[in-house]
């Protein structure tokens, strides 16, 4: 069995392009293969928890050394972190905010990167780090932007810090092969918003073929 894990950042509900994108990226995912079962996070609406002082003592504290304060701490972390490895393919809602990506998906992400869980540090090694997801995961990201020409070719691309970012952090915990939808024109709407709109349903039922 293929397990997908469909995650939405947005707040907005209807209104939200990547929350649409993201629905119609799942349902063609699921009708074209037998056998996928699909768990879903709205971080958009029921955000994971900021870190605290607690949850770094605990991150950064042996499993054996752990106290069951420390745990608590640490169990809904746990419960992301098993999630994840246990999902093949990733698909994310991603709206643009002030060029970055929403707090919602980097309260979710500072969840998620964790040592000896994620990653591993080793300080004796040249290369200090290394990713622990087991090899073959894929992750869509459904991007939505208020201009548009973001994408890396784009005339934006430089003001990007979502895309740029969203590699460097699933790549360093081991997801490699990231693909980027993007839908661009929310602010300006009309023809120019659905031009973007169809282009990106396009690329969905591309990507999902
Ligand atoms: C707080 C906030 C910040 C935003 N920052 C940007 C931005 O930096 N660049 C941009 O092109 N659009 C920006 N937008 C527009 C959103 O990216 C756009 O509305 C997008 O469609 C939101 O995703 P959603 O439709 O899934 O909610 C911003 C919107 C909000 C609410």
């Amino acid at each position: 069995m293929t397990k997908l894990l469909h995650l939405d950042a947005s707040p907005r509900g209807a209104r939200s392009h990547t929350r649409s994108l993201t629905g119609d990226f799942v349902t063609r995912w699921v009708r074209q293969r037998s056998d996928v079962s699909v768990a879903r996070r709205d971080l958009g609406c029921q955000p994971p928890p900021h870190l605290t002082e607690g949850w770094i003592a605990a991150a950064f504290t042996k499993p054996e050394e752990r106290t069951p304060q420390m745990l608590a701490d640490l169990a809904l972390s746990d419960e992301l972190v098993d999630e994840l490895l246990g999902t093949d393919v990733l698909v994310v809602g991603v709206p643009m905010y002030n060029f970055g990506i929403p707090a919602m998906l980097k309260a979710y992400i500072d969840q998620i990167v964790r040592v000896g869980r994620t990653f591993s540090f080793d300080p004796e090694l040249a290369d200090p780090y290394a990713p622990l997801l087991p090899p073959g995961k894929r992750a869509f990201f459904i991007v939505s932007t208020g201009d548009s020409g973001y994408q890396p070719d784009g005339p934006l691309a430089g003001l990007n810090q979502v895309e740029p970012y969203l590699r460097t952090v699933f790549g360093f915990i081991g997801i490699e092969d990231l693909q980027f939808v993007y839908v661009g024109n929310d602010e300006f709407g009309g023809e120019r918003l659905s031009e973007s709109l169809a282009a990106a349903r396009d690329r969905v039922a591309e990507l999902t073929a």
